[in-house]
């Protein structure tokens, strides 16, 4: 009984000793978010925003616009998915092919990034409870 009641604090602790090992042993091939805020900032921002919302400074002159790249939509897509867009870009609207700009890595580093914004996104405190999922 005692074991079973321990079960759940053992559980989190292997998870939280976890984590960084798994991060160093797949670290080399899905991408390091620090480097990847850096590709973010400078490449991506100006379309999908500081923080992936799809609301940088160019956004408003573009049709289709940039979507959020925080929302459930962009969240749940694999990053098999998420990684051939930013190679190739998306037909018929503004995002560009990034495959000849960034490298393999690179690609992998912003994708990284992209997954820290999901994150840590809460939806903005003042949104009325009706709208709240
Ligand atoms: C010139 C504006 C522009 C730039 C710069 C840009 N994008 Fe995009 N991006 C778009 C548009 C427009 C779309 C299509 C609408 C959508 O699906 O969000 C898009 C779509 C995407 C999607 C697909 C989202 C989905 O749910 O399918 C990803 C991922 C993405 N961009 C990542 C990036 C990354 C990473 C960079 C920087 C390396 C970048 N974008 C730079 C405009 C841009």
């Amino acid at each position: 009984m005692r074991v079973l009641k321990a079960l759940p604090q053992l559980l989190l602790l292997t998870w939280c000793m976890g984590v960084p090992l798994t991060a160093m042993a797949v670290g080399a091939t899905s991408g390091v978010p620090e480097a990847g805020k850096l590709i973010y900032e400078q490449r991506c921002a100006v379309c999908h925003g500081p923080q992936g919302r799809g609301d940088g400074p160019e956004a408003p002159f573009l049709s289709p616009r940039p979507g959020s790249l925080v929302s459930a939509g962009t969240s749940v897509k694999s990053d098999a998915d998420l990684l051939a867009v930013i190679a190739n870009g998306k037909p018929r609207t503004a995002m560009p092919a990034w495959k000849d700009l960034l490298t393999d890595e690179q690609r992998r580093d912003v994708l990284a990034y992209i997954r820290t914004l999901i994150r840590f996104y809460k939806p903005p405190a003042q949104l009325p409870p009706n709208e709240q999922h």
